[in-house]
């Protein structure tokens, strides 16, 4: 196994955006190529985390209060960095996050409108310092990734109406405009094999410079 030094790296977008393809991709060429690397996705990636993420996700949930999903997210993204994600940083090898932090303050910020203020207070108890070396943001319109989940049965937070997607694709613009040097952003519109040469480009540089 190749020896490197700590690397997180975050994935994100809408639902049917087509992160969560990317984030496998690049997981795969990262591993043939000897790295150690690991894949988690949010909420979820432990057994705690993938029980909190049912609850969020239930759509028999429609009862829950906003604060009470941003902390559950929260509560579910506190164990994953505990029990796997900091470990792994601590080992020096690649951490690959489907979803973290960005996607609470663009779903629950700008979606919820729940302030930004005490999402970042709350992140702070949740994940302290912990920011990724790279967030790649696959933004794609509404229409394009509805397209692509046609045939998918809806979550709780798929579910929600147009005005709330809205937001939250216009949250993670914001997001990408405030921190430009964190944040690759793509167009999800553009094909697949397109979006994989672009991240592997920057990935490489990323990687070029810590070895
Ligand atoms: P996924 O479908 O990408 O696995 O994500 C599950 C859903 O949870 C998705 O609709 C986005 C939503 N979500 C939030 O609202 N806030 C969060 O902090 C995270 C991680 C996901």
């Amino acid at each position: 196994m190749k020896t490197n030094k700590p690397l997180l790296i975050s994935f994100e977008g809408i639902d049917g955006s087509g992160k969560s393809t990317q984030c496998k991709m690049l997981y795969h060429e990262l591993l043939d190529r000897g790295y150690g690397v690991h894949l988690y996705r949010e909420p979820g990636g432990t057994k705690i985390s993938e029980k909190i993420r049912e609850i969020l996700l239930d759509r028999e949930n429609v009862e829950m209060s906003p604060v009470t999903e941003m902390l559950l997210y929260f509560a579910s993204r506190n164990q994953l960095i505990s029990e796997k994600v900091l470990p792994a940083l601590q080992r020096g090898e690649i951490v690959l996050l489907d979803r973290f932090v960005d996607s609470t303050i663009a779903y629950q910020g700008y979606g919820r409108d729940l302030s930004l203020e005490s999402i970042r207070k709350v992140a702070e108890v949740a994940i302290g310092e912990l920011t990724p070396d790279l967030t790649i943001l696959v933004d794609t319109p509404l229409d394009t990734a509805e397209d692509r989940m046609d045939h998918r049965q809806l979550d709780r937070l798929e579910a929600e109406n147009a005005e709330f997607k809205e937001r939250t694709r216009n949250g993670y613009l914001q997001l990408a405009k405030d921190e430009p040097h964190r944040f690759l952003l793509l167009d999800g519109r553009e094909s697949i094999d397109v979006l994989k040469g672009i991240v592997l480009e920057r990935v490489d540089q990323i990687l070029g410079r810590l070895t």
